[in-house]
């Protein structure tokens, strides 16, 4: 065990005008998670300090954060990753984008509220099977990286252009809606289209694959928004339609 020293930004709004930063000498082994060392400093050291976990395996998406300025989850970020040596601060800050409830805990509205916005459901209006809607393996595997995500929001954090654009789509709620077109059981893509064919819809993406960096279930979200935003250039051009907006960056052929 060694001494690790945690920054974190502490905010409560009905007890602080501002946030502020407050450090934490805190016992840690190398190969334990940052998650540890919080759930240390709340049990012994400070039990008003504000985290949301529960799975601490990587599952429920409840515990990301900023972690020394990337957006990580806590239960997966070792110590050792963080702070090699034990002397290094460590900081500790909560999501960027999403209003600050308590410490390192955020408000999610916005984040599910664009989420909600594509309809992340299957859409089929066949009459109902007998058993199941078979698929063969290539058309499971189409959308197959896109199941994994756990709607952390650490792509929602990462992403650039949400910090200029708070209406932008953002990263996951792209990634739900390909998770979705890209099934061979779903009709959806019409209904979906009016959400993502917008000003604030698919297009301010602009590549920088931050989105795609912070993921913590390695989802090449960047590569989905690119063929998503192909799906609906295919459907354009199909139809005789312009893009609407061709002076933003759009799919490149290999992202
Ligand atoms: S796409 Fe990745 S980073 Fe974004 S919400 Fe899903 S799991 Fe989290
Ligand atoms: S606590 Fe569930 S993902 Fe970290």
């Amino acid at each position: 065990m060694m001494n690790i020293t945690l920054r974190i930004r502490r905010f409560n709004p009905e007890i602080l005008d501002e946030p502020r930063y407050q450090d934490f000498v805190v016992e840690a082994a190398p190969h334990e998670r940052i998650l540890d060392a919080l759930m240390r400093i709340k049990r012994f050291q400070d039990g008003t300090l504000g985290f949301r976990k529960s799975c601490a395996h990587g599952v429920c998406g409840s515990d990301a954060m900023r972690i020394n300025g990337k957006d990580r989850l806590a239960c997966k970020t070792l110590v050792r990753d963080v702070a090699p040596k034990g002397e290094e601060t460590v900081v500790i800050e909560p999501l960027r984008h999403l209003p600050v409830q308590r410490d390192l805990i955020v408000d999610q509205t916005a984040f599910f509220k664009h989420y909600r916005l594509i309809k992340p459901f299957l859409i089929n209006e066949d009459p109902p099977v007998e058993r199941e809607r078979l698929q063969s393996p290539e058309e499971r595997m189409a959308f197959d990286d896109a199941t994994n995500c756990i709607l952390c929001s650490a792509c929602f954090s990462a992403c650039p252009i949400l910090e200029e654009n708070p209406a932008f789509l953002g990263p996951s709620a792209v990634i739900q809606a390909f998770r979705f077109l890209a099934d061979s059981r779903d009709q959806g893509f019409e209904e979906r289209l009016p959400v993502l064919d917008a000003p604030d819809g698919i297009w301010p993406c602009q590549n920088h694959f931050e989105c795609t960096r912070a993921c913590p279930r390695s989802i090449k979200i960047t590569k989905r928004i690119n063929e998503t935003k192909r799906m609906i250039q295919g459907v354009r051009q199909s139809t005789g339609q312009e893009n609407p907006d061709s002076s933003k960056p759009q799919a490149p052929e290999n992202p």
